[in-house]
């Protein structure tokens, strides 16, 4: 008997498919801090901006009030820089007291009061990469800290450890968190830091062990750089596809739709892709300033729902040519044997003029008898029904994006929808 527990405990240590926490059945969405605010710690000069409990409680308020947690963004998290450099004498994590005057408690308190969920940053190595404190050393303490806060999802980078051991570490961890019976999503930076080691990531196993998991650069405020993430995804889609689904996420990085560096079409081209990608949706700006067209794209339910298709498929590029792609991910509903499908048209071309792209339905895969009703996203525009032998044509702007959904027809929904034409017809 003995000997059972004991393995019971040795494998809740190390064996990968006790790890799964049930959590993240969609990608997660929220508010994360780092790409927009960094390791601004200087609250004397700049009291609205820097790392501080204000700034967290303030986002928590425009999140509720201007309609971000009821289109799912329901997450808020810290990033690096909210700890003071030292441990307390008890050997617990502590926030900067100066910056966070009520302790991380009371600031999960508050989030939670508004019915939003809290996120943690922590670092696996002895520091993180801004320097403070990392849990190496202290996994269990930490993992036992989060869970007294009330933390709901656990952002652990990678910065000052020796990636060979995250193999190790990083469930080690995540066995941790699970065994203080608090459920909290697990993000990872594991494989990013492996990768830049010239170590091949075991996915099959991370995704066993992590919610989420990143794999490339850090994102930052420009078109360079969201296009930088979108080929190393297309590059690498035949490794990264097979290991995403619910439970268990590829992760781009954060959304920068509303700082400085996106034109409109941008912005409307990295929330496209995020959501073919299935990608976690964790927006980084000032929802303060934030302007209304910026903000209308990260509240557009149509291509939200795509990123949170319960299928959780993560889409592929089927066509690169030209500087134009085409991007596919299957969605429900279903109509057995055919799936439904969203289609994000990429125009990567910087020549002045939009570009028009044709497509044949059963070229990309799309062979339902019944035909498929087509609709434009981000506008809602019914483009009509289109069998799989018409040609579907878009006209896509320079660094933008046309998205559309075809949506399964079956023989009852051609009925309904004559019908409803007819009954609706204006001659
Ligand atoms: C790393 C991560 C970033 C951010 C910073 C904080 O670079 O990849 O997302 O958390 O650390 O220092």
């Amino acid at each position: 008997m003995k000997f059972v527990i004991l393995t019971g405990i040795i494998c809740l240590l190390v064996c990968g498919d006790a790890l799964e926490n049930g959590l993240a059945r969609t990608p997660p969405m929220g508010w994360l801090a780092w790409e927009r605010f960094r390791c601004n710690i200087d609250c004397k000069h700049d009291p609205e901006n820097c790392i501080s409990e204000r700034l967290f409680m303030k986002m928590a308020d425009i999140m509720v009030s201007e309609g971000y947690l009821s289109a799912g963004y329901n997450i808020i998290s810290l990033d690096d820089c909210w700890l003071d450099h030292n441990r307390s004498e008890s050997g617990q994590l502590q926030a900067d007291a100066s910056r966070f005057p009520n302790g991380i408690k009371a600031l999960a308190d508050y989030v939670h009061s508004k019915g939003l969920q809290f996120g943690m940053y922590e670092d696996y190595g002895t520091l993180t990469c801004g320097g403070y404190p990392g849990i190496l050393n202290h996994l269990e303490t930490d993992a036992k800290t989060f869970a007294d806060w009330g933390v709901d999802y656990v952002k652990l980078d990678g910065c000052y450890a020796d990636p060979s051991e995250m193999d190790k570490g990083y469930p080690e961890f995540g066995t941790l968190l699970n065994l203080t019976g608090r459920p909290m999503v697990y993000s990872c930076s594991w494989p990013d830091y492996q990768i830049d080691k010239g170590i091949k990531p075991n996915y099959t196993f991370i995704g066993t062990v992590c919610n989420l998991w990143r794999n490339f650069d850090d994102i930052d405020d420009s078109w360079v750089s969201v296009s930088s993430i979108i080929d190393y995804y297309g590059d690498n889609q035949d490794t990264l596809i097979p290991v995403a689904g619910p439970g268990h996420w590829n992760d781009p990085d954060m959304l920068i739709i509303g700082n400085f560096g996106l034109s409109y079409d941008q912005s409307r081209a990295q929330m496209a892709m995020w959501a073919i990608l299935a990608s976690p949706l964790f927006m980084s700006v000032d929802l303060r300033t934030i302007r209304p067209e910026m903000k209308a794209i990260l509240l557009n339910k149509n291509v939200i729902a795509i990123n949170q298709d319960p299928l959780g498929v993560q889409g592929r590029r089927i066509y690169k040519k030209s500087g134009v792609e085409i991007w596919i991910k299957s969605v429900e509903p279903s109509s057995a044997p055919d799936r439904s499908a969203a289609i994000v048209f990429l125009n990567r071309r910087t020549d002045g003029t939009p570009t028009r792209v044709s497509v044949i339905l059963r070229d990309i895969g799309l062979t339902s008898l019944f035909g498929y009703k087509v609709e434009e996203l981000f506008d809602g525009l019914n483009l009509g029904v289109y069998r799989p032998d018409d040609s579907l044509t878009v006209i896509v702007n320079p660094s933008g994006v046309v998205m559309v959904k075809c949506t399964v027809q079956t023989k009852d929904s051609i009925i309904s929808e004559k019908n409803w034409n007819e009954d609706n017809a204006l001659f």
